[in-house]
């Protein structure tokens, strides 16, 4: 049986404890359904688990951490290969930023309940609105309570958060984002100016407080001394180009075409057990939970990443959902992500209906650059797992797993010195060079990099959205 893993997977225990951090975002084999239902491969050099507050500190920098992904710093900061060994003099001129927010409590609560409180006293999520003009509003925070005398609270969750909001341990690895951002970027390289000018900087967020206020403090990071108060861009949200934002039919009939090839099946059926056992022990039988790994991954993930334990059945406390359990759901869900954005046999046009406008706005920033029509340096913008997927997907990434908290892909543009001056490009995600079909986008003619993701900018989106 091991013999036979091994032979699947060409990857032995030993091996997989070996691993480089970079090595840890990049499993071989993660479009085969062996990726899942191998045991010894555990979290594939990952970790899922952090203190309350603290980063895990266990791994070496640059390893795949669902809590709180890597992101460029000083230290470790790869200056582009060509520009380091001296074979061209050239200076960066641009950076656009994106990023999923940091680390937060969970969408989905357990059909029964969760079995233990989740606290968030420790973190005030502000919300007032002032005007441009005149006297500022009191400042007022949302403080969640659960009354008990409220019956529905015992086959929900006790305690004092919201599901989903920021936790206190992804606003504090927000500021520590931050000052890398500004160690690398401003103090080492000159890019993003000592103070948030408007006609350099510019941000993005979606309509979800977790990545607003992931910009707040991510921002704070950057600029800590800065007084006032700063713009956070956002569409309007029924037609906003990411998160989903706008309808589009189409891509609802793709998804679900996508999740019904045998590929699609055989994962699922290779997870059929596991799916029984976690249906079983918290009544999530419905199709909700039972025909993607979303819903799982996301709840273990969400008490893991803050602090708290595996959930353990309401009725029976010693029925608890183990490591090794936790582990294939996440597998599984690695497994998911390569699959929407990566190997389906409809991925191009599936990106193109979920992000393809958002990556051609991109593409408009650096059109911007080219043509010598923006004093932009720095655009950071604050979105989710489900838009930064997609992006690496249209990179050509060879192996996708779950982008995780605070996931980033630093899209770095670069001028050449000199009578020949160009314009080169490299795409860092979570602080390294990405590994592409396209090989590693270290270091290439700006114009390739649009040449790659021109593809999924569909041409007309509202058609293809009605087709
Ligand atoms: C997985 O990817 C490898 C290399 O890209 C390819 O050779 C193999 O056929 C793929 N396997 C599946 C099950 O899609
Ligand atoms: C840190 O990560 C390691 C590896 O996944 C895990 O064994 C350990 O329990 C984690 N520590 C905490 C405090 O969550
Ligand atoms: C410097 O690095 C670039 C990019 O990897 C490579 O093409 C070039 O040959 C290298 N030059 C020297 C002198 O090592
Ligand atoms: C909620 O948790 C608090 C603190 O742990 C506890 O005192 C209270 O009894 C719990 N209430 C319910 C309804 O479980
Ligand atoms: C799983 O595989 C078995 C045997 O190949 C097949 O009979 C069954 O229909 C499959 N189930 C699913 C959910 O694909």
């Amino acid at each position: 049986m091991v013999s036979l893993i091994f032979g699947l997977l060409g990857v032995a225990p030993s091996i997989v404890s070996a691993l480089t951090p970079l090595q840890s975002f990049y499993p071989p084999n993660l479009n085969d359904t062996s990726y899942i239902t191998d045991l010894s491969l555990g979290t594939y050099g990952g970790t899922y688990q952090s203190p309350t507050r603290e980063p895990n500190t266990t791994l070496p920098y640059g390893s795949y951490d669902y809590c709180q992904m890597p992101h460029p710093r000083v230290r470790e900061y790869p200056l582009p290969e060509a520009v380091r060994n001296g074979s061209v003099k050239a200076n960066i001129v641009y950076l656009e930023y994106l990023q999923r927010h940091q680390r937060r409590t969970p969408y989905n609560i357990l059909p029964g309940g969760e079995n233990q409180p989740y606290d968030c006293d420790d973190i005030l999520p502000y919300l007032y609105a002032g005007p441009a003009s005149g006297e500022g509003p009191l400042p007022v925070y949302a403080q969640t309570y659960t009354d008990i005398t409220n019956p529905f609270v015992l086959g929900y969750v006790n305690g004092s958060c919201q599901f989903p909001q920021l936790t206190i341990g992804g606003l504090l690895d927000g500021y520590q984002h931050g000052k890398d951002i500004w160690a690398v970027y401003g103090a080492k390289l000159g890019l993003i100016p000592i103070i948030p000018e408007k006609e350099k900087v510019w941000f993005r967020s979606t309509e979800s407080p977790l990545t607003q206020q992931s910009a707040g403090g991510v921002l704070r990071g950057v600029w800590p001394a800065w007084p006032g108060a700063l713009p956070l861009h956002q569409q309007t949200s029924a037609v906003d180009t990411v998160n989903e934002g706008f309808s589009c039919s189409n891509r609802g009939t793709v998804l679900s075409a996508i999740e019904s090839t045998a590929e699609w099946n055989e994962h699922l059926n290779v997870t059929a057990n596991l799916r029984s056992e976690l249906g079983s022990m918290f009544g999530a039988t419905s199709s909700d939970w039972q025909d993607t790994f979303d819903h799982f991954s996301d709840n273990f993930q969400g008490r893991l990443c803050n602090g708290y334990k595996l959930p353990c059945d309401f009725s029976d406390t010693s029925k608890c959902v183990s490591m090794e359990q936790a582990n294939e759901v996440f597998r599984a869900g690695d497994w998911e992500w390569n699959y929407y954005w990566r190997t389906n046999p409809k991925v191009q046009e599936y990106i193109q209906l979920v992000q393809g406008v958002f990556i051609g706005e991109i593409l408009s920033h650096f059109q911007a650059i080219i043509d010598g029509k923006t004093s932009l340096v720095y655009s950071h913008i604050f979105v989710h797992d489900g838009d930064i997927g997609p992006v690496l997907g249209a990179l050509g990434i060879t192996q996708l797993r779950w982008p995780a908290m605070a996931s980033n892909i630093a899209f770095e543009i670069w001028r050449t010195e000199g009578r020949e001056s160009a314009l080169f490009a490299r795409v860092l995600y979570c602080g390294q060079p990405v590994e592409t079909i396209h090989g590693t986008l270290d270091w290439l003619p700006l114009e390739s990099l649009i040449a790659i993701l021109k593809p999924y900018v569909p041409t007309d989106i509202v058609s293809l959205c009605n087709a």
